[in-house]
C-alpha cells in the first residue's frame, strides 16, 4: 500500500466514500487526511472543463479551450511524437483549468466505419493505435497531471451502449481489443485508465476481473485508478472486488452502503477496499502538485498554431492527378460548400470542446497567394435540394482555375451515442461534385469526416484531400497543404472500403440484441480485406505526397530491419515506411500481413537515409487458446516493408525457431478463419472459434432492461413513458438533430437511475421500478415510496456519519 498511513485514519464508511463521484466530474473528497477532491474533464481532443452545469454528453457549456484535430486526424500523421505535444498541450490546459484527470485519449478499435464515435478513435489496427495513445498520454502527463485512457475494452458500437454484450475469442480479443491499450500501458503509464460501458463474454467490462486483475493490473502492472465510464458502473461491489476503483458520476451514497454490507457480509475483502482506496488517493495525491502548481492560462496562439500544424500533419492526399495539388500562387480559386464558410472540424457528445476560437477557409484565404473569385454555399449542409444554391455554385465554378469544393460529413452523421446510418456522403454533395466537375473539372474536394466514407463520386475530382476532423485551426491546415507551404504526408489510419457491404461486420453492426457477436474474429480493417482479398477503395497506410520516394537495400534479422529511403522527387517531404509481418507458411491460421512498426522519415529532394524499425516483443506473437498464453510459430516469416498495407516495397525473411506450442485449433472447425471468410460465420463455426456454444438471450425485464425495450414490459405506466421517448427520438432525428439526451436514456439501462442521481434513486427503487414493470403495479409503487423514504433517511444518516468522521480531530 502507498498510502496506508492515511488508509489507517479512515473508517469503513470513508474509504468506500472515495472510491466514487460527489459531483459529475469531481470525486468524494475528505479533506480530514488532506484528500481532496480529484475534477475529472473530457477529453480526448482538447479540454472540457464545465465550471456550471456539468453533463457528459457534451449538452451545456463549457470552459474556452483549444479544439486540436480528433484522433482520426492525428492518427493519419502516424506521429506518436506529433501526439505527444498535442496531449501537452491539452493537459496543460486541463491543469490550468483545475482538472487532475484527462479523460482520453479514447483507443477503442474502429471495427466497423459506421460506429459513431470512430472520430474519437485513432485507428483500426492495435499496433498504430497503441502507440498513437501512448504518445498522447505521456504528453498529458508530463503536465503532472493524469491521463485516462478509454474505453477498456471491446466498445465499438454506441447501440445499447451501456448494456450490450461483446461476445469475442480470447485470441481476437487479446490480439486486436487489448494490444493497443497493452501497449499504451505498458509505455506510457497512464495513471488511470476508464472502462467501458458494455459487457465483455458476459461480464461488464467494469466487473471483470479477468480483463482488470489478470490482464491490466497482473499482466500489464498496471497500478493506476480504473474509473467506470459516466453512468457505466452496473454493481460498484462486483467493480471494486474486480479492481475498480472509481464510480462515476455521483451515484450518491446507496453506492457506499452497498459496499459497507458486502464488507460486513463477507462479501468483498476489506482488503480489496483498501487496494482500491489506495489506488483513489494516489491519484488524487499524484495530480495535485500538477494542478496546484499550474499556471492559470496558457498561450492560446501557440496551442492554435500547434492545432493547426497537427491537422496538417493529419491531411491525407487521396488523389491528385496531373499534380493538381498544390496551387501555384494567382491561380484563381472559387470556394464552394457550405463547410468552407462553418467548417465541420469536430464530433458530437462527451468530445465536444468550446473552441477559443474557429478558422474557416473563407476566413483565412487572403492570407495565401490564392485568387479567391468567390464563394457559394453550394448545398444544403444537411442534405436536401437547393437548386438556386446549386446554380450559383455552378456560375461561379464556370469563372474559376480551379475550385475548392468542400465536401463532408455534416454534424449529425457522426456523434457520441449513434451509429452512422450510412457511409456515403449526403446525394446533394454527391450530385453538386458531378455538376461542378462537368462545367469545370479542376476541382479540388476538400474533405472533412471523422471516418471513412464511400467515394463513388472519385471521378469528379482531379484531387482529394482528406481534412478528417481538423480542429478549431483544420482551414489553416488545409490551405497550407493546397498551397504547398506543407507537403502532406498523412497516411490513412483506416482502410476505405469500395462500399459499406465489404466490410467484414457489414450485417451484423450495429447488434441490436444484446450480444454484439464479433463473428469475424481477427479478420478487421485490413486484416480481413487483404486476406479475403476484397478490394478496398484506399488502403491503410495510404496517402500521396507531393514528392516521391524509393526503397532499397534492405536489411534484416530477427530483432530489427533497415533499408534505404530515398527522396527521388522535387521537392522535401515526410515518408511515413511501413512495417508488415507475414507467414505464409502458417499453421495457425492468421491475417494476410499485421503492421508491427513504422517510421515516419523527413528528406530533402534528393536527399537518402538508412532507416531502422525495430520489431520489438509483439512482432511475432499470436495469441494460444490452448497455452492460454502468447506464442510465437516456428518456421518462415515474411518481412516487408511498405509505403501502404497494398504497396509493399521490399521483402525479406527471417526463420524463427518458435515457442513450439501445440495447435490451439487442432481438431477444432474454424475453415471460414482460415480464409478470413468470415461475413457470415455460422453458429457452429462461431462456437468452435470461441470455444464454447454461443450464448443466446434477449432482454430481459430486469435493473439492466434498457429504456429502448420497455415497451416488451407489463407496465402501461413504462409504455407511455417509451412511448414519449420514441416520439421524441424519431421526431429529432427527422429533425436533423438527434437529441442527445433522450439518446442516451434510450440507450441506458435502469440501473443507470441509481447510478447518475446523486443518490436521488438507489439500486433498490430500481428493483421497485422492475416490479413496477414485471406487472406488480402496486406492490411495485408502494415499495418505491417506501425505498424513496429509506433512501432519503439512510443518505442523511450516513451522510452525517462521514461528515463527522472528516472533521478534523483536535490534538
Ligand atoms: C463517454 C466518455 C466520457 C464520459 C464523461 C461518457 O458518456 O462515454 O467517453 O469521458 O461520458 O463525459
Amino acid at each position: 500500500m502507498r498510502h496506508a498511513d492515511i488508509l489507517k485514519k479512515l473508517s469503513l464508511a470513508e474509504k468506500c466514500a472515495l472510491l466514487q463521484g460527489a459531483t459529475t466530474f469531481g470525486t468524494w473528497p475528505n479533506e480530514r487526511v488532506g484528500v481532496g477532491s480529484l475534477e475529472f474533464s473530457d477529453g480526448p481532443n482538447g479540454v472540457r472543463h464545465q465550471a456550471g452545469a456539468a453533463d457528459h454528453l457534451g449538452l451545456n457549456g463549457s470552459e474556452p479551450a483549444t479544439c486540436f484535430p480528433t484522433a482520426v486526424t492525428v492518427a493519419n500523421s502516424w506521429n506518436p511524437a506529433l501526439g505527444e505535444r498535442v496531449g501537452a498541450a491539452m493537459g496543460e490546459e486541463a491543469a490550468a483549468q483545475g482538472v487532475g484527470t484527462l479523460l482520453g485519449p479514447g483507443l477503442c478499435i474502429k471495427r466497423n466505419p459506421l460506429c459513431g464515435r470512430n472520430f474519437e478513435y485513432f485507428s483500426e489496427d492495435p499496433y498504430l493505435a497503441g502507440k498513437m495513445a501512448a504518445g498522447y498520454v505521456r504528453g498529458i502527463q508530463s503536465n503532472g497531471i493524469a491521463a485516462c485512457p478509454k474505453h477498456f475494452a471491446v466498445n465499438s458500437q454506441e447501440t445499447r451502449r451501456q448494456a450490450s454484450d461483446s461476445v469475442v475469442d480470447e485470441r481476437t480479443l487479446r490480439e486486436i481489443y487489448l494490444t493497443a491499450f497493452e501497449i499504451c500501458v505498458r509505455e506510457s503509464d497512464p495513471k488511470s485508465i476508464m472502462s467501458s460501458y458494455n459487457l465483455v463474454n458476459g461480464t461488464y467490462a467494469n466487473e471483470s476481473p479477468h480483463l482488470l486483475k489478470d490482464i491490466l493490473r497482473g499482466e500489464w502492472g498496471f497500478g493506476g485508478a480504473v474509473v467506470t465510464d459516466w453512468g457505466g458502473s452496473n454493481d460498484h461491489v462486483a467493480g471494486v472486488r474486480a479492481g475498480s476503483t472509481f464510480e462515476m458520476p455521483a451515484p450518491g451514497l446507496g453506492s457506499v452502503r452497498e459496499l459497507i454490507a458486502a464488507v460486513k457480509a463477507g462479501t468483498l475483502s476489506e482488503a480489496d477496499v483498501d487496494e482500491r482506496a489506495d489506488e483513489a488517493i494516489e491519484l488524487v495525491l499524484a495530480t495535485r502538485a500538477g494542478v496546484e502548481g499550474a499556471p492559470a492560462s496558457f498561450d492560446v496562439e501557440a496551442h492554435h498554431r500547434l492545432a493547426r500544424e497537427a491537422a496538417a500533419a493529419g491531411c491525407v492526399l487521396l488523389k491528385n492527378e496531373g499534380s493538381l495539388l498544390p496551387l501555384p500562387p494567382s491561380v484563381k480559386v472559387a470556394l464552394i460548400g457550405d463547410f468552407a464558410k462553418t467548417p465541420r472540424y469536430q464530433g458530437a457528445g462527451s468530445s465536444a470542446v468550446n473552441s477559443t476560437k474557429v478558422d474557416s477557409l473563407l476566413g483565412l484565404i487572403d492570407e495565401t497567394d490564392l485568387s479567391l473569385v468567390g464563394y457559394e454555399p453550394g448545398f444544403e449542409r444537411h442534405g436536401g435540394k437547393n437548386e438556386s444554391r446549386r446554380e450559383a455554385a455552378l456560375d461561379l465554378a464556370r469563372r474559376a482555375d480551379v475550385i475548392l469544393l468542400c465536401l463532408g460529413l455534416d454534424e449529425i452523421a457522426e456523434s457520441e451515442g449513434a451509429e452512422r446510418r450510412s457511409m456515403r456522403l449526403n446525394e446533394n454533395q454527391v450530385e453538386l461534385a458531378h455538376a461542378v466537375s462537368q462545367v469545370n473539372p479542376n476541382v479540388v474536394v476538400l474533405l472533412s469526416a471523422g471516418s471513412a466514407v464511400e467515394t463513388g463520386w472519385v471521378a469528379d475530382a482531379r484531387s482529394i484531400l482528406y481534412c478528417a476532423l481538423g480542429g478549431q485551426a483544420g482551414a489553416g491546415a488545409a490551405l497550407d497543404v493546397v498551397s504547398g507551404r506543407v507537403n502532406p504526408s498523412g497516411k490513412l489510419a483506416e482502410t476505405w472500403p469500395v462500399r459499406y457491404a465489404d466490410v467484414a461486420s457489414a450485417e451484423s453492426f450495429p447488434a441490436d440484441a444484446l450480444a454484439a457477436e464479433y463473428r469475424e474474429g481477427l479478420y478487421v480493417g485490413y486484416r480481413y480485406y487483404q486476406t479475403a482479398r476484397v478490394p478496398v477503395a484506399y488502403p491503410f497506410g495510404y496517402g500521396l505526397s507531393y514528392t516521391s520516394f524509393s526503397y532499397a537495400d534492405l536489411e534484416l534479422s530477427e530483432w530489427d530491419v533497415s533499408f534505404t529511403l530515398v527522396n527521388d522527387g522535387p521537392r522535401a517531404g515526410t515518408e511515413v515506411a511501413q512495417l508488415y509481418i507475414s507467414k505464409p507458411d502458417h499453421a495457425v491460421f492468421r491475417p494476410e500481413q499485421e503492421l508491427k512498426g513504422f517510421a515516419r522519415v523527413e528528406l530533402e529532394a534528393g536527399q537518402s537515409r538508412r532507416v531502422t524499425i525495430e520489431l520489438g516483443d509483439k512482432a511475432f506473437r499470436y495469441f494460444n487458446v490452448r497455452t492460454n498464453q502468447w506464442e510465437v510459430e516456428g518456421g518462415t516469416y515474411e518481412l516487408r516493408v511498405a509505403a501502404s498495407a497494398d504497396d509493399v516495397r521490399l521483402t525479406g525473411h527471417v526463420e524463427l525457431s518458435g515457442t513450439g506450442a501445440p495447435d490451439p485449433y487442432e481438431g477444432v472447425d474454424v475453415r471460414p478463419y482460415e480464409t478470413a471468410d468470415v461475413a457470415h460465420v455460422d453458429d457452429a463455426h462461431f462456437a468452435a472459434l470461441l470455444g464454447h456454444l454461443v450464448p443466446g438471450g434477449a432482454a430481459e425485464i430486469g435493473c439492466n432492461m434498457c429504456f429502448r425495450d420497455l415497451n416488451h414490459g407489463r407496465s402501461p405506466l413504462f409504455w407511455i413513458v417509451w412511448l414519449v421517448l420514441r416520439t421524441i427520438k424519431n421526431s429529432s432525428e427527422r429533425s436533423g438533430h438527434p437529441n442527445l439526451n433522450v439518446l442516451f436514456i434510450w440507450n441506458m439501462p435502469l440501473r443507470a437511475l441509481a447510478k447518475m442521481t446523486n443518490g436521488m434513486v438507489n439500486m433498490r427503487m430500481v428493483d421497485s421500478l422492475v416490479m413496477e414493470i414485471r406487472g406488480f403495479w402496486v406492490i411495485g409503487l408502494v415499495r418505491l415510496i417506501v425505498e424513496f423514504v429509506a433512501n432519503l433517511v439512510q443518505n442523511a444518516l450516513l451522510s452525517r456519519k462521514i461528515a463527522a468522521a472528516s472533521q478534523p480531530r483536535s490534538a
